[in-house]
């Protein structure tokens, strides 16, 4: 078995498809939750085809994939409903789950052509309260509402455009919870952290400061992007993700409920030529892509890449 993350032990039961079964929008595909609903569960399209089983046996799975679009302040109200009307077309058989990012203003539009499609809706980012006095901000339950699955938090954007720290961070990814929304909670260092041989220290204090206690892979998404590979075209040796990796999963084991069934993505200038390589590491269950999310082509030859 491939890709393996940890030693999560499922019960697999009965046939298991996957194909465009799996890519269902709606009600009982939680593939995070599926895999994270205890340690013996039924399991019927959480798996890679590599997972297929027929009979009663247990075996160990790892998180299905998710490649996550962040199309960021970018395109226009045209140009994003081409686009995702571009990935419904194209992502019949893509194999991973996919979810695509728009600017708030767009969720809406973006989200009536992805109805039905499998490809998930998300936003950026949230407001920490329900409603109120708040200026400009956005609700969970306001993106709950408008169909939204998941939403970003913590984007090292927003920690140095906006002064978010992980106080905040976390807070946003407990309102994200209240609202049914998964959170993707985004940690990473800065350049001179990861020179001064820094970045496990970094990324474990931003850890444990944004991550709300006790969630499991239904109810959380990390996501490990270095600051100095966003929008850069560098990224970091298979080997120094596979190193962050590995210490991200084992600081979950000590604040979440079911570590190994958290999806923990690499994002940082992934691209279709470096896909296969960056998704092949051990303990990366997919990716949150920037630039390259905002042609379907690109975005699409990622998900192909990703194991
Ligand atoms: P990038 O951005 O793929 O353009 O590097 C990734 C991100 O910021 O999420």
């Amino acid at each position: 078995m491939q890709r393996v993350a940890g030693t999560l032990r499922m019960r697999v039961v009965g046939s298991v498809g996957v194909g465009k079964q799996g890519f269902g929008r709606g009600k009982g595909r939680t593939p995070g939750s599926a895999v994270g609903a205890g340690r013996r569960a039924v399991v019927e399209h959480a798996l890679n085809p590599i997972h297929r089983a027929t009979t009663e046996e247990e075996t160990a799975v790892a998180p299905r994939a998710l490649i996550a679009g962040n199309w960021k302040m970018n395109l226009d109200r045209k140009t994003a409903e081409m686009l995702a009307s571009a990935l419904v077309d194209g992502a019949r058989d893509a194999g991973v789950d996919l979810a695509v990012c728009p600017p708030s203003v767009y969720l809406a539009p973006v989200g009536a052509v992805l109805a039905s499609s499998g490809i998930e809706l998300g936003a950026q980012d949230c407001h920490t309260a329900q409603s109120g006095a708040h200026t400009g901000d956005v609700a969970p339950e306001m993106l709950a509402d408008l169909g939204c699955r998941y939403v970003i938090v913590g984007h090292s954007e927003r920690r140095a455009d906006h002064g978010e720290d992980d106080a905040t961070v976390r807070a946003k990814a407990q309102a994200a919870r209240r609202a049914g929304l998964v959170p993707i909670v985004c940690v990473g260092e800065t350049e001179a952290e990861r020179d001064a041989g820094a970045a496990p220290d970094v990324v474990e204090r931003q850890l444990r400061g944004s991550v709300p206690d006790g969630l499991d892979g239904g109810s959380l998404v990390i996501a490990y992007e270095p600051v100095w590979a966003i929008g850069t075209g560098r990224t970091p040796t298979a080997d120094d993700v596979a190193a962050v990796h590995a210490h991200i999963r084992a600081v979950l084991s000590e604040i979440t409920g079911d570590a190994d069934s958290v999806r923990v993505l690499y994002g940082g200038s992934v691209k279709p030529g470096n896909a296969a390589e960056l998704m092949a590491v051990e303990n990366v269950n997919g990716a949150l892509v920037g630039g390259a999310s905002l042609k379907a082509e690109d975005f699409l030859g990622i998900a192909r890449a990703t194991p």
